[in-house]
């Protein structure tokens, strides 16, 4: 463990809670075959040099992103216990800030399969989640869980069960196996509080989440296409990259218009929202 305050780092270390930590792995985030158990191995002399630099690059960035989730979610915790959500929602949010930590931990391990070392320098400090001012504490919530849930999360289903199709490397593909199952939950997690949350709004902090929703839009839209540059790489290094686990960016750029306009936008209209016309207006929320 290094305590430097730019290193991400994934060793687990000596302590005595390395083996509670392999525990929970086993017990309470347990979904099918367990993607540790198998040897983190790549076949690296299958692959150009600069498609393996290109899938580590790819994967680090997975690895700091998928650590970086679980501080949302733990954030989240108290919003839950402030409007008060019923218990499975709260146990539930903290297994996905577990399982976010263990999908940190995976993509290192196949950083390090694919012969990169499992460390980034990147900033560590937290910024924090966003403040709805003028909203009470269920309509916060219910901003920031959707937000994750119904937005985010649903757009990594899609892009994690493309990725798990086209993937090939054994590793590689039961690593995203096991984190397109669990994204999956933490969809799920954000359209149930919606289901449940959404009946108690009244008009007034209804029409209040449309337009926030505009915001919500542009940001994750933002978001995605600097996540997904639009950048084709050459068609035999597409094809490795592929079987890597590395996504072709225009055509995930697509599946990210498709899900917001196919899931996300008919789900959140189905709880009342006007998604669809804070959709077509997120340019006015700039
Ligand atoms: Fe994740
Ligand atoms: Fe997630």
């Amino acid at each position: 463990m290094t305590f430097a305050e730019a290193t991400l780092d994934f060793e687990l270390g000596a302590s005595p809670l390395v083996s509670e930590h392999q525990r929970l792995l086993r017990t309470a985030l347990r979904r099918g075959p367990a993607p540790e158990d198998l040897p983190a191995t790549v076949a690296t002399e299958a692959y150009d040099p600069a498609a393996l630099q290109a899938a580590r690059r790819v994967w680090r960035q997975r690895m700091v992103n998928e650590h970086h989730s679980a501080t949302v979610f733990s954030a989240m915790l108290p919003q839950l216990v402030a409007c008060g959500a019923a218990v499975p929602f709260k146990t539930t949010l903290l297994r996905m800030a577990m399982d976010e930590l263990r999908h940190g931990a995976l993509c290192a391990r196949v950083v390090e399969a694919l012969g990169g070392t499992p460390q980034a320098e990147v900033s560590l400090a937290v910024p924090p989640l966003p403040e709805h001012v003028g909203c009470g504490p269920l309509e916060s919530a219910l901003r920031n869980a959707m937000f994750v849930g119904c937005l985010a999360e649903t757009v990594a289903v899609a892009f994690t069960a493309e990725e798990r199709e086209r993937t090939e490397e054994p590793f590689v593909k039961a690593v995203i196996t096991q984190i397109s199952a669990d994204e999956s939950l933490h969809a799920r997690f954000g359209w149930a509080f919606a289901q449940e949350a959404t009946p108690h709004l009244d008009a007034a902090a209804r029409a209040r989440t449309d337009r926030w929703l505009r915001v919500a839009f542009a940001y994750l839209e933002r978001e995605e296409m600097r996540e997904v540059p639009d950048v084709r790489p050459p068609s035999g290094l597409r094809d490795q990259g592929l079987r890597l686990g590395v996504c072709e960016n225009p055509s995930t750029r697509e599946l990210f218009y498709d899900t917001v306009r196919e899931a996300i936008v008919p789900g959140l209209e189905a709880l009342g929202f006007g998604a669809e016309r804070a959709w077509r207006e997120r340019d006015l929320a700039a």
